[in-house]
């Protein structure tokens, strides 16, 4: 929500609205970067960690925010950038200036006696990890774009800038934090090549596949061992009561990995970007199941603004909503999920983000996913903001009604939040499951259950459970539909 006019969304105009986030039922807010940067990767390219952007507001607006998200019973979890700044920070600025001490921060290496870059290793968007810096005389590592220069998280001075910096937005009264990119944290100091990756481990490398990056095995840029292990420093940085979730994004495996950083005294949480449009078919949720992964430790989502919107079909936006409702684990609801809202399209002449445009038109379509939310139905700012909206919004006129429908996917949202809630499902065990051609069914274990989630994929019905349906995606008598899901309490009868 902008406040100022400017077409961007700022702190007030989340304060605002808080409300309405509260009402759906949620547990918190994860607040994406909204520090000083100069925006070249969505803020996820930092130039003052202890700075909120002139573009968002103030400190003083930082500090209404979180006091309005308190006082609606919510917690604030803020994303942390820890893994590269801006090429605008200041210590890369000095370290390009010859400040050896600047310099140590980062991971600036000679060329190779050709020239060339000290090894093959890949930034995650499919470009060489290694630009060449003139002044210097040598290349620095960068892990996503060349204006987000990796840190080096081994060295001393970072760790303690980072605690530092986790310590100043605590005593700001944040609940928890999302961490970017804990899978490439740390890398092997060996620093060699990375090998060409075997049919077998292709398939496990997680990332977009019209990448090079999923050619090579990530065996030295990607240490899952030392990397998790990592985690404990900064759970013992922030202490048992914060709760931090971390994205696992690269190398192989990418569920193994979010396994590693969630053990005992790492991560709450932590979730994988290849993994969440797969839910859309059964083969990937069968594949976490039949891995026997803890569901409480894996974030279940579909949409991030980073991916396109998982929805094709707004008439599946319950079947989603109830998906994740019964799946263990945080529930993470990307805006805009909860009024059913699809992928808008772009033309290339409105979109900002490098990414997309590097690939444009095949590329991920993260900036579709990112268009602001309409609050009523009047074209052009549809209650977004007065001025130009940044990215141009076509939305359906009704889309902002759902917020106030009783029958609505928001009124299913809140529904499915609240049974979520009360029935323990978010804490639940998941057992007794079960495969059969496009039906999924486990049974969770939950101080008042048991219940079973029958999971219907497929466009044939199958025919219903006896016993009472508590929640469905669509109406049950008989026969679960084609694309529904129904919960059944296991106490009431048959199942
Ligand atoms: C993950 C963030 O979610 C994404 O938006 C960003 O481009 C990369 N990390 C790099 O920070």
């Amino acid at each position: 929500m902008d406040t100022t006019g400017t077409g961007t969304g700022d702190l007030n105009g989340i304060t605002s609205r808080l409300d309405v986030i509260a009402d759906l039922g949620v547990d918190a807010v994860w607040l994406s970067p909204v520090y000083l940067s100069p925006f070249i990767d969505g803020g996820y390219d930092i130039s003052d960690h202890c700075a909120i952007d002139p573009r968002f507001g103030t400190m003083a607006d930082f500090d209404a925010f979180i006091a309005r998200v308190h006082q609606l019973g919510l917690r604030l979890v803020m994303d942390q950038v820890l893994n590269h700044t801006s090429d605008r920070h200041p210590n890369f600025l000095a370290s390009i200036k010859g400040d050896e001490d600047a310099a140590s921060r980062y991971v600036w290496r000679d060329p190779k006696p050709d020239g060339t870059a000290p090894n093959n290793w890949l930034t995650q968007f499919g470009q060489p990890a290694w630009t060449w810096n003139h002044k210097r005389h040598q290349y620095y590592m960068h892990q996503y774009f060349k204006e987000q220069p990796s840190l080096d998280l081994r060295c001393p001075f970072v760790q303690d800038t980072h605690r530092r910096e986790l310590q100043f937005w605590l005593d700001r009264g944040v609940d928890g934090f999302r961490f970017d990119v804990v899978t490439a944290f740390l890398f092997d100091p060996s620093m060699q090549d990375n090998p060409p990756a075997s049919a077998e481990v292709q398939d496990k490398v997680a990332g977009d596949n019209f990448v090079p990056y999923t050619y090579q095995d990530h065996k030295y840029d990607i240490l899952p061992g030392d990397g998790a292990a990592y985690m404990e420093k900064l759970r013992d940085w922030v202490g048992p009561d914060i709760w931090l979730i971390g994205e696992s994004t690269v190398g192989n495996d990418s569920l193994s990995l979010a396994m590693n950083f969630t053990e005992q005294g790492r991560l709450d949480g932590c979730y994988t970007t290849d993994l969440p449009q797969g839910l859309a078919d059964a083969d990937t949720l069968e594949r976490i199941f039949a891995q026997g992964t803890d569901l409480q430790r894996l974030p279940g989502w579909l949409s991030s603004h980073d991916q396109p919107r998982h929805l094709t079909d707004p008439a599946l936006a319950r079947f989603y909503a109830l998906l994740m409702a019964v799946l263990p684990g945080p529930w993470l609801i990307y805006q805009g999920e909860e009024l059913g809202l699809t992928q808008p399209t772009l033309d290339k002449k409105d979109v900002t983000d490098p990414l997309d445009l590097l690939y444009w038109p095949d590329g991920p379509g993260r900036e579709g996913a990112r268009v602001p939310l309409p609050w009523s139905g009047e074209e052009p700012g549809y209650g977004f903001t007065d001025g130009r909206p940044w990215l141009p919004m076509q939305w359906p006129t009704a889309a902002a009604d759902e917020r106030d429908s009783d029958h609505g996917v928001t009124a299913f949202y809140r529904r499915a939040l609240r049974l979520r809630r009360t029935k323990g499902w978010n804490v639940a065990t998941v057992s007794d499951y079960m495969r059969d051609g496009d039906l999924l069914r486990f049974t969770l274990r939950c101080e008042n259950g048991p219940f079973t989630a029958w999971v219907n994929y497929g466009d044939a019905p199958i025919e219903a459970p006896k016993g009472h349906v508590v929640i469905s995606s669509e109406p049950v008598e008989d026969f679960i539909g084609a694309h529904t899901i129904a919960v059944v309490d296991n106490a009431s009868g048959e199942s």
